[in-house]
């Protein structure tokens, strides 16, 4: 599980752990994995999942003490608020690497892992998306492009993997509040404040997709998967409704 130190990481390791799965807490921030550890009796792995290499040592060590991994969360992930004349170029480098490559990079890590649970009754990849990998959202441009490429990959993956034991998953929440995303505060539109959803209904959404074998799951569905297919259907509408909205004063950078 990584991203298990805050927010849907947090809540979807205790979701696991209360349903007798064993969990393997990754992160940075050591101060914050190690009570959740103890309490949870998971293991902490500190790794930076935008570094490639950290990544590969990190998946060595995994492996070293669980040759066989039933489950795999790809969850952290981070903002990028700001449209594309906002953003830091940094900032757009970043999130590419930490929400789209950080997910690939664990995933070709802890592949072996994943065939040998394959080859002993099945395995699983859940990639935590997001509505904004369907949505072209202005607002925070950067990372709406991360994360279509994150489900651009998500998707391919489980074309490639069919019959292989290993299912692969996409979750896309909408706006939900956590440490990192705190929505209530930051979303200027009083209409998209209202469909802001608590980590715990996201953390139930990755657990159905794993055991109903979901492909991909939208949470909550209403109004977002008809958002989805208004992108597809209509993007000019979409694209005016995204580039009015956005994110209170001092909540993005300057431009
Ligand atoms: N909240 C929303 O509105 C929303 C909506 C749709 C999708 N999502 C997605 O859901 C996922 C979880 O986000 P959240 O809302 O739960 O936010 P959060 O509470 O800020 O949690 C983010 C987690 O990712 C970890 N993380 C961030 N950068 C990392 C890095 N470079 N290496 C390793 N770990 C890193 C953080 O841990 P450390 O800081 O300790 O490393 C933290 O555990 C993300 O992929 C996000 O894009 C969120």
């Amino acid at each position: 599980m990584t991203g298990a130190s805050s927010g849907i990481g947090e809540e979807t390791a205790r979701l696991l752990t209360s349903k007798g799965w064993t969990c393997v807490l990754v992160a940075r921030r050591e101060e914050r994995l190690r009570p959740l550890a103890e309490e949870l009796g998971g293991e902490v792995e500190l790794c930076d999942i935008g570094d490639r290499e950290a990544v590969g040592a990190l998946g060595e060590r995994i492996l070293g003490r669980h040759p066989a991994i039933q489950l795999l969360v790809n969850n952290a992930g981070m903002p990028a608020r700001g449209t594309y004349l906002t953003v830091e170029p940094e900032l757009v480098e970043r999130v590419m690497d930490v929400n789209y490559h950080g997910g690939v990079w664990c995933t070709r890590a802890l592949m072996p892992g994943l065939r040998t649970a394959a080859s002993a009754g099945g395995a699983h990849v859940v990639n935590l998306v997001s509505v904004a990998g369907t949505v072209a959202f202005a607002p925070a441009g950067a990372y709406a492009a991360a994360k279509h490429a994150q489900l651009a990959y998500s998707r391919s993956l489980a074309a490639a993997l069919r019959g292989s034991g290993i299912s692969v998953h996409a979750v896309l929440p909408g706006f939900v509040e956590t440490e990192g995303f705190p929505q209530k505060g930051v979303l200027k539109s009083r209409v998209l404040g209202r469909f802001v959803i608590e980590p715990p209904r996201v953390a139930e959404a990755i657990l159905a997709a794993v055991e109903k074998d979901k492909r991909e799951v939208t949470v909550p569905w209403f109004p977002y998967r008809v958002i989805a297919v208004l992108q597809v259907l209509a993007p000019g509408l979409v694209g005016r409704f995204t580039g009015m909205s956005g994110y209170r004063p001092g909540s993005i950078p300057e431009s």
